[in-house]
């Protein structure tokens, strides 16, 4: 349903101050896929997801939705599909509403236009419902403003907004990085459970292992603007954490998929676990 077809951007070309983002990037994501992203400062995570957003124009290259090109579709014309949860806890939600009027708001995407963001008592029983699947006293705390929830409240929140409108895609740039362990683990579990229960085609940019492999179905390594290597599924499930970040020590300047192959990849998997 997502199709990147050799993606390039570069920042300020031709300038002292050139940026390769990405150098020719591809990807195929199906419907429901959710594909989790690591790799090196730098490598791109965050210029990908930008592209599928729309926040950023790539130099060549196509972004598909289904069979329309969206390459140059605005931002604001793709989120009827599309959210997102960025790293900062504070950008998710308006701190100076409440979290029923940020609720509100959020609810409304996606839906019909012209019709105000109302707080009907049908509505306020769906977010209170809502809140208490979250497990942190939110349901309670409908009136309170946003801008006095904890960052993990706040980003539990942005979770739940951001999937609201059940959007056919959901980008997630290191959303529990700002988290303490505690609730980390917590919005990491809420996201399992939000995508697998609404079955969302889900990009996730993470730079903790153990999060990259116990979700999605689908992983890959960046690394100076391209995709290093895959895992589907099934290789997912037999990578381990240690296995990753040997892969991370193997990271050289022009390091390229050739280093990269099958066999190497799961060397270390093998040798770590003693077999
Ligand atoms: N708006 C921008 N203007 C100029 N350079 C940019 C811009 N956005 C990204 N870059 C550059 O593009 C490259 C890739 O950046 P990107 O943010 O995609 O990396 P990342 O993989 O998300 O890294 P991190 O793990 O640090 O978040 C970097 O060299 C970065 O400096
Ligand atoms: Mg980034």
């Amino acid at each position: 349903m997502l199709t990147i077809d050799n993606v390039h951007k570069t920042f300020f070309a031709g300038t002292v101050n050139e940026r390769r983002a990405l150098a020719g990037v591809s990807l195929r994501l199906e419907e429901g896929d959710f594909l989790t992203v690591i790799g090196s400062n730098g490598a791109g995570k965050s210029t990908i997801l930008n592209t599928i957003s729309g926040t950023l124009i790539p130099d060549s290259g196509t972004v598909r939705v289904d069979d329309h090109d969206v390459t140059r579709l605005p931002e604001h014309k793709r989120a009827r599909y599309l959210s997102r949860v960025f790293q900062d806890p504070m950008k998710g939600s308006s701190p100076t509403m409440t979290v029923e009027q940020n609720m509100a708001i959020a609810y409304q995407r996606g839906k019909s236009r012209g019709l105000v963001p109302g707080l009907t008592g049908a509505r306020r029983t769906l977010f209170r419902e809502k809140l208490a699947s979250l497990e942190l006293g939110l349901e309670n705390r409908l009136g309170a403003k946003v801008g006095l929830l904890s960052g993990g409240q706040r980003q539990a929140l942005s979770l739940l907004m951001a999937t609201f409108s059940e959007p056919r895609i959901l980008l997630l740039d290191e959303h529990t990085a700002a988290l303490d362990p505690q609730r980390a683990d917590l919005v990491s579990r809420l996201t399992g459970e939000i995508v697998a229960e609404q079955g969302l085609t889900t990009v996730m940019v993470t730079h903790n292992m153990e999060q990259a492999l116990r979700l999605g179905n689908r992983l890959i390594m960046m690394h100076e603007g391209r995709i290093l290597f895959e895992l589907d599924d099934e290789q997912k499930r037999s990578m381990t954490v240690p296995g990753l970040l040997e892969q991370f020590r193997r990271l050289q300047p022009g390091a390229g998929q050739d280093a990269f192959d099958d066999a190497t990849l799961f060397e270390s998997v093998k040798t770590d676990d003693g077999r």
